[in-house]
């Protein structure tokens, strides 16, 4: 038999499927105002930190990016009272999740996660070969880590945890932690995907991981989300000195570049920047719950910077979808996750918020008719 030129493991995947980019909208509706809250991003924007720090850097763009990022490294290990060699970065944390696959996946090897989670590792995890064990929701939309735990068997080599979840918002409690590690034998690798740590922070129950010392636990963060630059793409992440050495060795020795290393730095910094983004969030958090409480829906709660609700089926998503696309509000069927019949609304500026209620006026009377006449 002839032999193939792309495996089958790699010929089965999807090609990720990103938010609608505003300009893609713009130009196929001719609107002018456009509010994305589809991709969880800071609709505050880049601190002016971040920006001045990068701009300032392009003046040296003719040089390779410090391979070692002593300065962002060093600020990471200050602020989280680390060791620089504890740390590594990436373009965005997903790409260390590529380093993490490569570093540490064969085909056959299995990956013990929750079913509809964040589906970037899940991808990659697959691009190798690797074995997905996907278990399902409890029914109050949380990871249900005791049914997990029975999946973790000789044969597990990463378990992987986004805290907070995306899409459903929701978290694993310290005493599941706890529970979960207490099932995890030495050979298997958990991976804390904290890319909502910041908006999470705060609930007394979320387990911080920088409060544990695991040596088979690798935490990842991003500047991505609460810090506003996913457009320069880096990500950080800690673990004991073993995994992170290994993760160095098949590293791409210049990610992240130059300009995202100082926006990373600069964004650190600016500590109001990151407060006034939570305040933001918290507010419009809770007027989003309340309103679509108001209109019938039941929104899951959560502790990150988007709402998921259930519509009922893939239609109902999509009317919901399409509808507010012709208003400029783009927001996020969820298909993708296998959760066909829910949306997700990432939380965006004031304004932004209220475009979206004004479009939600003009299409809930027609939704409400289509989707909820009263048998
Ligand atoms: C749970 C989770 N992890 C990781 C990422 C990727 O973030 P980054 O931009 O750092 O690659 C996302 C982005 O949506 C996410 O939701």
């Amino acid at each position: 038999m002839q032999k193939k030129l792309v495996p089958d493991y790699v010929e089965k995947l999807e090609v990720y499927q990103a938010g609608k980019p505003i300009e893609e909208l713009a130009r196929e509706k001719n609107l002018t105002k456009i509010s994305k809250l589809a991709s969880n991003e800071n609709p505050l924007g880049p601190s002016p930190f971040a920006i001045r720090e990068m701009t300032n850097a392009l003046w040296d763009i003719h040089r390779y990016p410090d391979m070692f990022a002593h300065e962002l490294k060093n600020e990471l290990a200050s602020l989280y009272k680390l060791k620089p060699q504890n740390i590594i970065l990436g373009n965005g944390s997903e790409g260390i999740m590529g380093y993490i696959v490569r570093a540490f996946l064969q085909p056959d090897d299995e990956v013990v996660t929750s079913a509809n989670t964040f589906i970037g590792f899940l991808i990659l995890a697959k691009s190798v070969g690797a074995k997905l064990i996907q278990v399902p929701r409890r029914e109050d939309y949380k990871y249900d880590v005791e049914a997990m735990a029975k999946k973790i068997t000789e044969k597990t080599k990463i378990v992987y945890i986004a805290n907070p979840d995306n899409p459903t918002g929701t978290y694993i409690t310290k005493e599941e932690f706890d529970f979960l590690m207490k099932h995890v034998p030495a050979h298997t690798i958990v991976i804390l995907d904290e890319a909502y740590f910041e908006f999470a922070q705060s609930m007394w129950d979320y387990p911080d991981s920088m409060n544990y010392r695991y040596d088979n636990v690798i935490t990842l963060r991003t500047f991505s989300k609460a810090y506003g630059i996913s457009g320069i793409r880096c990500g950080y992440g800690f673990g004991h000195d073993y995994l992170i050495g290994n993760l160095h060795k098949v590293k791409l020795p210049f990610e992240p570049g130059t300009i995202a290393q100082k926006g990373a730095y600069g964004a650190l910094r600016d500590y109001p920047h990151l407060v006034r983004t939570l305040e933001n969030n918290k507010k419009r958090s809770e007027e989003l719950f309340i309103y679509l409480r108001n209109e019938g829906f039941s929104p899951i709660p959560s502790v990150t910077n988007f709402i998921t609700f259930k519509t009922g089926s893939e239609e109902a998503s999509l009317f919901l979808y399409n509808e507010l696309l012709n208003h400029g509000v783009i927001i996020r069927p969820l298909r993708a996750n296998l959760m066909p019949d829910h949306v997700r609304i990432s939380l965006g500026t004031k304004e932004e918020m209220e475009h979206f209620y004004a479009a939600m006026e003009d299409v809930l009377p027609r939704y409400n008719e289509k989707f909820r006449r009263p048998a």
